[in-house]
This record gives C-alpha cells, structure tokens and sequence, in this order.
C-alpha cells in the first residue's frame, strides 16, 4: 500500500470484527514499526501485545468494576491540560460531539456515554491490543519519539490491511496494567492501541474527525512559486 493511502485511509476505528490477527502479524508490524526515528536514536519505546486469554483477562479485571468509571485508578499524567485552551478545546468538544452523534447517544444521557466509554477498556472488540510504556526519566523529546514510534505502527497497521485506535484512556486504569504485565517499575504506561479489521457498517466508523486547513497551522516563507 502506497503511504499516502495509508495515510488517507487510517482513521481511529472503535469498532472491530473478532477475526484472529496472527503473532507473525504482530510481529512483522512492532518490528518494521521500530525503523521509525527517534532523538539521538534512543527508541525509547516499550511495548506489550496482549491477545487470545491475556487480553481477556485484562478486559475482565476493569469490567468488574465499572463503578469506578470513569476515573478509574485515575491518571499518572495529564491526558489534556488544565483549562485546555482555545482552539483544542473546541476541536476536543467537537469530535466528542461527533462521536455520540453518530451512535445516537445525546449530551445529556451520561449512562449512554459511559456505556461507549467503558469499551475503551474492551479495546472496541479488536483481536490485538498493545499497551505502550516509556521510561519514566524520560522527557518531552522521547515522548515524541513514542508518538512516532505509534503512528508508524498504525500506518504499517493498513498495509496489513487492518485498523488501530490510539486509546490514552487505559492510563485510567494503570495499577490493573502493572498487576498483570510484567512491566518494570521504572516505565510508565502512556496508552494502549486496538489493532484488528475494522467492522465497516457501524456508524461509530462512519464518521471522520475534522482537520484545520493547511494555512491555519504551516507558514511557508522563500519559497520561488
Ligand atoms: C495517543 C492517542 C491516544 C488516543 N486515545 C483515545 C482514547 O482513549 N479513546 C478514543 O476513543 N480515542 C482515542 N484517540 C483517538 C483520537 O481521538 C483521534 O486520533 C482524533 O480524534 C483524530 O481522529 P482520527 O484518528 O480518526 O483521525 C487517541 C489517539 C491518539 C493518537
């Protein structure tokens, strides 16, 4: 597949079909995933691909306790700032508000966007789900490196034909990470990341979130038109 489909046709799937994903799969992807860049070459990326019996058992653990929702064990970092200014307030309010328009769930039915939130925590039905962690003594810079190192995943994720969604939200629930991988004590969870075939007929996949226009974001200067 050409870059710029995998691009254009990468979206944040949150609704799966059970069709297996192989280990070699897997593999093949957080392998040549790994050729992505990073400063002074440190990859500072950590993952754990969890399938089959394991990733039940970790959907389980936070099923159990759906009265905790939607806190959680609460966050180890800050998944937005404080006050989020304009514009990313707006941009975030936005694509909620796409998100339950296209499952029919209004603002006001706090049951209904709880339901969807907690399959977050299923990984929205996907066969694969990776949990991705960096060293606590990293900085600002590595975490980049991580982003990188995630989108290259997803991008090589369509080559295979298959879907990814980034999913922050399981930082709400990393002491139930940590007491089932063996993750070590000096790496933090940043997020996990669905992988599987995408079920192309529900609405929750329907819909695309917006991008601003180029201009609104990139300047360009000394360049001969
Ligand atoms: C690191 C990362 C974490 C994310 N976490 C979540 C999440 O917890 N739940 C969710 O529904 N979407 C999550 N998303 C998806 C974003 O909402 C999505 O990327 C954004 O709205 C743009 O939409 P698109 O990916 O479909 O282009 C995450 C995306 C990234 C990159």
């Amino acid at each position: 597949m050409d870059v710029r489909e995998a691009v254009a046709t990468r979206f944040s799937c949150r609704a799966f079909l059970p069709t297996p994903i192989s280990e070699a799969t897997v593999r093949d992807i957080l392998e040549r995933a790994a050729h992505a860049p990073s400063g002074g070459n440190l990859q500072p990326w950590r993952v754990h691909a969890l399938a089959g019996n394991k990733l039940e058992q970790l959907k389980a653990l936070v099923r159990a306790r759906p009265e905790l929702l939607p806190r959680g064990e609460g966050t180890e970092y800050d998944i937005y700032p404080r006050d989020l200014k304009e514009p990313y307030e707006t941009r975030r309010h936005q694509v909620g508000a796409a998100l339950y328009r296209s499952i029919g769930v209004p603002r006001e039915d706090r049951p209904g966007r709880y339901r969807q939130y907690a399959r977050n925590f299923e990984f929205f039905g996907a066969p694969v789900g990776l949990l991705l962690s960096i060293d606590r003594g990293m900085g600002p810079p590595q975490w980049s490196d991580l982003g990188g190192y995630i989108q290259t995943v997803m991008l090589l994720a369509r080559a295979h034909g298959l879907h990814s969604c980034g999913l922050e939200s399981w930082t709400h629930w990393h002491k139930t990470v940590y007491s089932l991988l063996d993750i070590p004590s000096d790496y933090m969870l940043f997020c996990g990341l669905a992988l599987g075939h995408a079920d192309p007929d529900v609405p929750i996949n329907q819909w695309r979130a917006p991008r601003e226009p180029l201009d609104a974001f990139a300047s360009f200067v000394g360049f001969n038109s």
